[in-house]
């Protein structure tokens, strides 16, 4: 990595807000869900795997986020994202890198993401890391709470 850089995981008292305003201006490939990226989903997320949720910390301020999870089958990547300013200097890299170090010791042989057909960066970004598209459409159901 070309800058001084701490990968570490996610601490939902000293990183949510910090976390929060990072996705909210990385731009469309970052989807801000009202319902999962609340405070209460979220601790919800790192009660399951808490390892899985890591962040970039440089100059004592959260530059980077990926949570990542594992189901036993296959794992998931969500929100990946890195200041603006601090692009391009191998900090998405090194969390990649870190997660899929903790996928594999688990276990996990492949893993998944979604990514907009549009979004040049984020597409060259995956496929330098070795992510190849796949031939599927997504969907996708909302589970309403209990009555
Ligand atoms: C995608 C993203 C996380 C990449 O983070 P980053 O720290 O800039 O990435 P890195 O510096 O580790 O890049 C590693 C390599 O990926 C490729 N890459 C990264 N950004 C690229 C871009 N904008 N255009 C082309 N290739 C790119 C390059 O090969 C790069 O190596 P190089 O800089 O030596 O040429 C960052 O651009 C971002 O936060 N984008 C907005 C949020 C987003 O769209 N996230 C993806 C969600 S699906």
């Amino acid at each position: 990595m070309m800058v001084d850089t701490l990968i570490r995981e996610f601490d939902i008292e000293r990183d949510y807000a910090q976390a929060l305003a990072l996705w909210e201006r990385s731009g469309p490939g970052v989807h801000v869900s009202s319902l999962s990226d609340s405070r209460a989903e979220i601790a919800k997320k790192l009660a399951r795997d808490a390892d899985l949720f890591l962040v970039a910390e440089h100059g004592g301020a959260v530059a980077g986020t990926v949570i990542g999870g594992f189901d036993g089958r296959r794992g998931m990547v969500y929100h990946l994202a890195v200041e603006a300013r601090l692009r391009r200097l191998g900090i998405g890299q090194a969390l990649m890198a870190e997660l899929e170090r903790r996928l594999r010791r688990k276990g996990c042989r492949k893993y998944y993401l979604l990514v907009g057909p549009n979004l040049q960066a984020a597409i060259a970004f995956y496929e330098q890391f070795g992510f190849a598209s796949m031939p599927f459409l997504i969907m996708g159901k909302e589970i309403a709470e209990e009555a």
